[in-house]
């Protein structure tokens, strides 16, 4: 942090020996004994003092670095203006104590409106790129601009417009409206908060084959992640069941829509995509070969092994991967993001075995329909990679031929423990989804099982620990739609979320103390931003509440 915006070093060694005190004051009707901080996820370091603040509902931007100005931000600080005051507007009203910020805010008397009334954002650096690793690292200070002055300010400092934003979502979960002043109020100021990811890869995963989700919907989702500073959407956008994407040099693969009406245009995508990226979040693509694809031969029979036998795709003809390849270049165009899903996973060849064409393929090549499996995956990963992509598959690709997957393959777990820690070792990436904590359609999963996980879990080597990039929950759509989608994701992933951010050491503990009523609180907070998030003590996920009760307990 620049001088200028940092108190002073004495200032900030007293800060931190007083540290959280008081807690954040959630809403009325709740009462929150002990020092806890209502953020989630934990920032990495914070302190915070024993002051309510006011801020003006005329809150004013002030941008300033290289990326200060970028539309991201703009955007990004009208937004959060609108969820921070969401009730009593400003009605027009011009504060003096807008006027004082906008003038520099040093002499003269001090406004009687409000303490807050501006929030500086200062980004360092003009590009907006978004990989995988960028920095999100921001410092958030609310105090008096030299420590003893009457007038308070803002500041958000970040290197990336993508730190900026995950520093915008803090400050506005430090803003709670005040039901007695019928204000917008900031408790325990003066904050120094100083916050980084522990994890590059904090993923969430959405499956539109199973059931097709509409626009709105995806975007919701994505809104939503970006509360919880989920950074990476995955997209399993097709499978077996059917095929919603349109792919221009394939024109009939969506001929594997559930109708007309469960698609996604080129457009829609790149809607998509951008609207994640305004939020810090890279939407990850998934093609899913060579099982989990009957759907493409809905348009494009050839295929198949046969007409009665359908999957996994037919490995013996050029076509199969002349049209993975046509369809990646496809996807490329939407998709920027440096890392694509090639799934991989449970295929059954019991088509290739049986199908005599395939048959006689195998024998003439003196291959097994194992050897078949890992020949189709390394072609995949081969034409992924030559249109510049990192490839990232299912566990069981590794699990069957560790040594033959191209060393840049990332790979993905999910069927239980001990996959990260064996790929690892073998000096391959990996993320992190064990099927057991951190797959949402598991409705029977607590949230403590999900919050408890760990990612490095049996890696100790540091540098080793490093090559897990993070984890991801997985929203598998066979029982969600439209109708359920939010409620079965909220609250649970949110507790992955913190697990992924967060310092380890900072969110161990006895956590029905240190962590339920903070995930109480956040998830009333997703609710009172319109996200359908369910009771946190649901036996079973996404259901109703079982009676009367504050959403604060429940
Ligand atoms: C299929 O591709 C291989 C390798 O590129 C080539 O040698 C072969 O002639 C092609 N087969 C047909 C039928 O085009
Ligand atoms: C076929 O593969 C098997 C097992 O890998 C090997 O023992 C055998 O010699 C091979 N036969 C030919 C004709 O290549
Ligand atoms: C954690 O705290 C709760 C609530 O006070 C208590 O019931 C429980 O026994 C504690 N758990 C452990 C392991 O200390």
């Amino acid at each position: 942090m620049k001088n200028h915006d940092a108190p002073n070093p004495p200032l900030a060694i007293l800060l931190f020996t007083l540290f959280t005190l008081l807690p954040l004051n959630p809403a009325a009707g709740a009462s929150h004994a002990g020092p806890l901080t209502y953020l989630w996820p934990l920032p990495a370091d914070f302190n915070s003092g024993e002051q309510t603040l006011s801020v003006d509902p005329d809150l004013a931007l002030v941008a300033d670095g290289n990326g200060g100005k970028s539309a991201i931000i703009k955007d990004a600080f009208d937004r959060y203006k609108g969820i921070i005051f969401k009730r009593g507007g400003s009605g027009g009203r011009r504060s003096l104590a807008l006027e004082r910020f906008a003038a520099g805010g040093r002499k003269g008397k001090r406004s009687a409106s409000y303490d807050v009334a501006g929030l500086k954002i200062v980004v360092h650096s003009g590009s907006e790129d978004l990989a995988l690793g960028v920095d999100e690292s921001y410092k958030l200070f609310i105090g008096k601009s030299d420590g003893q002055s009457i007038v308070w300010e803002a500041t958000i400092e970040a290197n990336t417009i993508y730190g900026a934003l995950r520093g915008l979502e803090t400050f506005s979960q430090l803003c709670v409206f005040d039901y007695g002043t019928k204000s917008v109020q900031i408790h325990k100021a003066p904050w120094f908060i100083q916050d980084k990811p522990r994890f590059n890869y904090r993923g969430m995963m959405i499956d539109t084959s199973r059931h097709y989700l509409p626009i709105e919907v995806i975007k919701q989702i994505i809104e939503s992640m970006s509360y919880a500073k989920f950074n990476v959407l995955h997209w399993h956008i097709i499978d077996e069941q059917s095929f919603p994407l349109e792919v221009p040099s394939y024109p009939k693969l969506w001929k594997g829509s559930y109708s007309n009406w469960e698609r996604y245009t080129v457009e829609d995508a790149y809607e998509i995509v951008n609207f994640a990226k305004s939020r810090g979040i890279n939407v990850m693509a998934e093609v899913d070969v060579p099982g989990h694809a009957e759907s493409w031969g809905v348009g494009y029979p050839d295929l198949w092994p046969s007409s009665s036998c359908r999957e996994p795709l037919d490995v013996t003809k050029n076509f199969t991967f002349d049209l993975i390849s046509g369809m990646l270049s496809d996807m490329r165009k939407i998709f920027p993001f440096g890392l694509f899903h090639l799934g991989g996973d449970e295929v059954n060849t019991d088509c290739w075995s049986s199908t005599p064409h395939v048959k006689k393929w195998l024998a003439d090549r003196n291959m097994t329909t194992k050897g078949a499996y890992e020949y189709f995956v390394l072609k995949a990963q081969e034409i992924a990679i030559s249109k510049g992509w990192i490839p990232v598959n299912w566990e069981e690709t590794f699990n069957a031929f560790p040594s033959a997957l191209n060393p840049k393959t990332i790979v993905h777990n999910w069927l239980g423990g001990g996959v990260c820690p064996a790929a690892v070792a073998k000096g391959f990436r990996c993320i992190f989804s064990n099927q057991g904590f951190w797959y949402l359609d598991h409705l029977d999963v607590p949230w403590e099982d999900v919050y408890t996980a760990d990612p490095v879990e049996g890696i100790h080597d540091a540098s080793k620990q490093k090559l897990v990039i993070g984890g991801e929950v997985c929203m598998w759509g066979e029982t969600a739609d439209t109708s359920d989608v939010l409620q079965t994701i909220w609250p649970r992933a949110a507790a992955a979320a913190e697990r992924l951010w967060s310092k380890k050491e900072d969110i161990s503990g006895n956590i029905t103390l240190t962590a339920l009523p903070r995930l109480h609180y956040f998830r009333c907070l997703l609710n009172r931003r319109g996200v359908a998030a369910a009771p946190v003590n649901n036996k079973y996920a996404r259901q109703p509440p079982t009676g009367p009760g504050s959403c604060y307990l429940q």
